[in-house]
């Protein structure tokens, strides 16, 4: 299994180009189901994630290719409607082909995602969704098997703010009969992405950007070109690396509009941060300052940069103090800082960060995605050597990290 060795110790310095989003690419891939025309999409991360929804798409007949950063997609024929176990559960965003296949074929069968490291991640509020628009769906053998006729416009209100829920219920709602408004929608940057590329292919989306969405569902939607926005997540990640081993590093192709609250907890933290377009500079001259977080949807701080936060406040100046309410599962990561002497304690959703001057190597095993930048920062800042062992979640999810690491100073490298 693949691990990075990572020598601590250098500062971050240079420029650094942020992928495309992997939590937008992701139901955009699956947005191409909704139309038999050609989906061209641009600025699609080379990921594990993608080529996991690139074969599943694949697997149910959508023609899928790939040139370097463009994905062009065809569903003129697909051959089967279901999404197997064994591409499902490696990647819980599969449920994101639920909400397409139902809307425009009337049946679908996706296994269950069933638990992940990070929670228990129940997928009622997609079924309660669907089932509100006139789906029938009952779970056989650990799939969840929809049947419609044509979706009807429905009135929804999800129980919690749920990302994919919304997307995939979006994505049903814009073939559906009629008008479906969904209430306490997700406003993530990433839904926002998604209804502009469903905008681009003829669907009528109202509220965007807010928890209400009004969807007019049209009879047929038609081919687009969609350029998928830049990774929040990734851009965070190296902001966070940058200021963790205090140097100074400039994002390229960035949305510094989605990343308001990542922004302010670095410049809380002390680091010097200039926005111009879409490039960020971050300068960290000192030790940061330890910076308390509580995760919210969006706009509030986001649960995926909750690690690397952590990561942070181990080498900050200070007590931070770091609560999560989205997943109830998320501090994996605190055993494995804790064996690079991080000072840490966790009593239910909070975690209390005391910062340490220094951070000691070892070998940490990674368990999430996010939990794996985590660690990867503070591999950055330990003395000696890092190994992290199991970065087969970083490569869900960030494009070519240790090359982007290696090129702005970070001695970093894979091995097998
Ligand atoms: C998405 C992101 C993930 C991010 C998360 C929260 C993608 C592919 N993944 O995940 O990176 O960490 O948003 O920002 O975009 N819930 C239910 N029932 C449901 C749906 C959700 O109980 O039917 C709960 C979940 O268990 C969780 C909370 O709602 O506690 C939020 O989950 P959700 O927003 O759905 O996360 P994902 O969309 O899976």
């Amino acid at each position: 299994m693949d691990k990075l060795i990572i020598e601590g110790g250098r500062p971050l310095r240079g420029d650094v180009r942020v992928s495309g989003a992997k939590n937008a690419a992701l139901p955009i891939l699956c947005a191409a189901l909704l139309t038999r025309e050609p989906l061209v999409l641009d600025n699609v991360p080379q990921l594990r994630d993608i080529d996991t929804a690139l074969a599943l798409l694949r697997r149910m007949g959508v023609m899928a290719e790939r040139d370097g950063q463009r994905v062009t997609l065809q569903a003129a024929d697909v051959s089967s409607l279901e999404a197997p176990y064994d591409l499902v559960k490696t990647m819980r965003a599969s449920i994101l082909v639920l909400g397409p296949m139902v809307a425009r074929f009337g049946e679908a069968r996706v296994s269950l995602p069933g638990g992940c490291a990070i929670g228990q991640r129940p997928v009622d509020q997609h079924i309660k969704g669907l089932q509100a628009m006139g789906a029938e769906i009952h779970i056989d053998h650990g799939y969840v098997v929809a049947r419609a006729g044509r979706l009807r416009g429905a009135r929804i209100a999800t129980d919690m703010v749920t990302v994919t829920g919304t997307e995939n219920l979006m994505m049903a709602a814009v073939l559906a009969d009629g008008q479906t408004i969904i209430e306490n929608a997700a406003r993530e940057p990433e839904v926002v992405d998604l209804a502009r590329l469903l905008q681009a292919m003829g669907a009528r989306i109202d509220g965007i950007g807010t928890d209400r969405l009004v969807i007019d569902g049209v009879e047929s939607l038609h081919g687009a070109h969609h350029r998928v926005m830049p990774d929040r997540i990734e851009a965070g990640t190296f902001l966070c690396a940058a200021a963790a081993t205090r140097g100074r590093i400039r994002l390229i192709d960035a949305d510094p509009a989605s990343m308001g609250a990542t922004l302010d907890k670095l410049s809380e933290a002390g680091a010097a941060i200039d926005v111009d377009g879409d490039t960020i500079t971050l300068a960290m001259a000192q030790r940061p300052r330890a910076v308390s977080l509580r995760t919210a949807p969006y706009p509030g701080f986001a649960t995926d940069m909750q690690a690397q936060f952590m990561a942070l406040n181990c080498v900050a100046d200070g007590t931070g103090v770091i609560t999560e309410t989205i997943f109830e599962n998320r501090f994996m990561h605190v055993l494995e800082l804790q064996r690079l002497g991080a000072d840490i304690t966790v009593e239910g959703h909070t975690a209390v960060v005391k910062g340490i001057e220094r951070l000691s190597g070892a070998t940490v095993m990674a368990t999430d995605l996010r939990a794996s930048a985590g660690l990867v920062i503070a591999g950055l800042v330990a003395d000696g050597t890092t190994t992290v062992d199991r970065i087969y979640h970083l490569d869900r999810g960030y494009d070519g990290m240790e090359t982007k690491l290696a090129a702005v100073g970070a001695n970093v490298r894979r091995s097998r």
